[in-house]
């Protein structure tokens, strides 16, 4: 099609959509204006609009949480709380097999702005070990090549940006020489976006050649996987399980052979990892079930009553709590992520304040929230999944999230627990070690997932070393690195 006729039929799709505002100050914009501006526009699906215009802006908005019929959700404990350590043993077998076999991938969900950090770049860039200064991405790197040199396996890595931080992402790479990995088996690909709307529906311009898109959310990543052709190439290399977890943890396994394990054995299309909630009102989502489904319920739709109630053993009845670490089965992915799907995970809306433009085309900078986002959020696939599967995992050897630049899951509060985490191991393992009632040791040192990447392999790798060298004010345990 001739270029102003694609122009034409874009603006009549927008003006019968009454979105007409959108091509308010068409006629102001030179070439590259306007291509920019029909680029947003393309993306944006009208008919998904309305219905969200229709159903959060408009209507009742989102129905109101009621928790009648709510249970907690059962999970399997770990041995280290009581569980019994047999079926354990036999998902890490099993987990271990698909591992050598080739059948699992890992994937970052890396779309999100390190906003609340206060940080620039793409947040996996941020650096996040105690001596080194290592960025999220190479300790992730380094988990997946100690993996790969384990089972002898390939294990391709997928990992998902935005239009905020796809190039930066990418040049983080290049420039680190892909962390060590082979850069055919990591795999790029961008989040949709959603555009943000006023409390009228009407789409916002950020810009007059802009409109004001954003991120759709954590759980765009599944439409998001089959769109890119990732999931496509996912089969077509034998891959089965897809080990899920978000850019901002450093502690996290990325690549847990027991958590794969039990996903498989259990037919699973989804599974997830909890941590007890260390107190009543901690605010992460609550693993529950309702009429044979299991779904996540975030602590803000969580009633209180609920969050503090105890069962008779006197520990909280809703103890399970949600960090983000998922196995994904490949043909649930596609299933839920196809453009065709009657299966799409719900949106959410989020009044924000969002920068836009006033009628004559000024810049606006709200100081209240002056529009709508929407997000959709990856738990809510949980509800569709056969048969899921939900693990416990230990809060002090698999979380500690970056996300504020201060105070709780802060970098400090982070380097903190790398460090207590470490110091367990080296204290397992007969190592003498001077900490603080908090477990956490004087100084800093750190350990690269290539000399060890859990509890296990590095009492065994510390029994092999005679001597076993001294740990000091910025001694770092290096692997064979390349
Ligand atoms: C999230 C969860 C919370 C959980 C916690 C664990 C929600 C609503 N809440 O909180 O239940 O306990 O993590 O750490 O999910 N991301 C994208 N694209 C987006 C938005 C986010 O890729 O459009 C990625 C981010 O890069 C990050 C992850 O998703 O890796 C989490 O996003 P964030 O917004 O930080 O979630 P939280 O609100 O901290």
């Amino acid at each position: 099609m001739h270029d102003s006729q694609l122009a034409e039929t874009e603006k009549a799709r927008f003006a019968a959509a009454g979105q007409g505002q959108v091509f308010a100050f068409w006629n102001e914009l030179d070439g590259a204006q306007r291509e920019a501006l029909l680029r947003d526009a393309a993306e944006i699906d009208l008919a998904e609009v309305q219905h969200l215009v229709d159903t959060l802006v408009k209507g009742e908005g989102e129905a109101a949480f009621s928790a009648e019929g709510l249970e907690p959700a059962p999970y399997i404990p770990h041995p280290r709380s009581g569980g019994d350590p047999a079926p354990w043993k036999e998902a890490a077998t099993a987990g271990e097999e698909a591992l050598r076999q080739g059948k699992v991938a890992a994937f970052t969900v890396a779309g999100g702005q390190g906003t609340r950090l206060g940080y620039e770049g793409p947040k996996g860039t941020f650096p996040v070990t105690p001596v080194r200064r290592r960025p999220l991405f190479a300790v992730f790197a380094d988990k997946l090549l100690a993996t790969q040199r384990r089972y002898g396996c390939r294990l391709p890595w997928f990992i998902m940006t935005s239009s905020l931080n796809h190039e930066e992402t990418l040049a983080a790479f290049e420039e680190a020489d892909y962390f060590g990995l082979d850069p055919e088996e990591v795999a790029f690909f961008r989040q949709g976006r959603m555009p943000a709307v006023d409390f009228e529906g009407k789409i916002l311009l950020a810009g007059k050649d802009r409109i004001a898109m954003s991120p759709d959310g954590h759980g765009g990543s599944l439409r998001a996987l089959v769109r890119s052709g990732a999931v496509e190439r996912m089969r077509a290399g034998g891959i089965e399980a897809i080990s899920y977890f978000q850019v901002d943890n450093p502690l996290v396994k990325a690549v847990d052979p027991a958590f794969i394990g039990f996903h498989l054995l259990g037919g699973s299309e989804m599974s997830s990892k909890m941590i007890p909630k260390a107190y009543p009102e901690e605010k992460v989502g609550h693993f529950c079930r309702r009429d044979g489904t299991t779904l996540v319920v975030e602590y803000s739709d969580m009633p209180k009553e609920l969050q503090e109630e105890r069962g008779e053993d006197g520990e909280l009845r809703y103890l399970a709590g949600s960090i983000a670490i998922h196995v994904l089965d490949v043909p649930f992915v596609d299933r839920l992520g196809g453009k065709a799907s009657s299966h799409r995970l719900p949106f959410h809306r989020a009044n924000k304040k969002i920068a836009t433009v006033d009628a004559d085309g000024r810049p606006v900078k709200p100081e209240e929230p002056n529009g709508i986002k929407f997000e959709q959020f990856v738990f809510d696939a949980l509800p569709q999944a056969a048969h899921p599967v939900i693990i416990e995992t230990r809060r002090e050897s698999e979380f500690s999230p970056v996300k504020n630049a201060a105070g709780l899951d802060s970098p400090e509060t982070c380097r903190q627990d790398q460090l207590r985490e470490w110091a367990r191991w080296l204290r397992e393992a007969g190592a003498e070690l001077t900490v603080d009632e908090s477990g956490l040791p004087e100084f800093n040192f750190e350990i690269s997932p290539l000399f060890a990447d859990s509890r296990e392999a590095f009492v065994e790798k510390w029994a092999s070393m005679d001597p076993p060298p001294a740990i000091a004010e910025g001694t770092v345990l290096e692997g064979s690195e390349r």
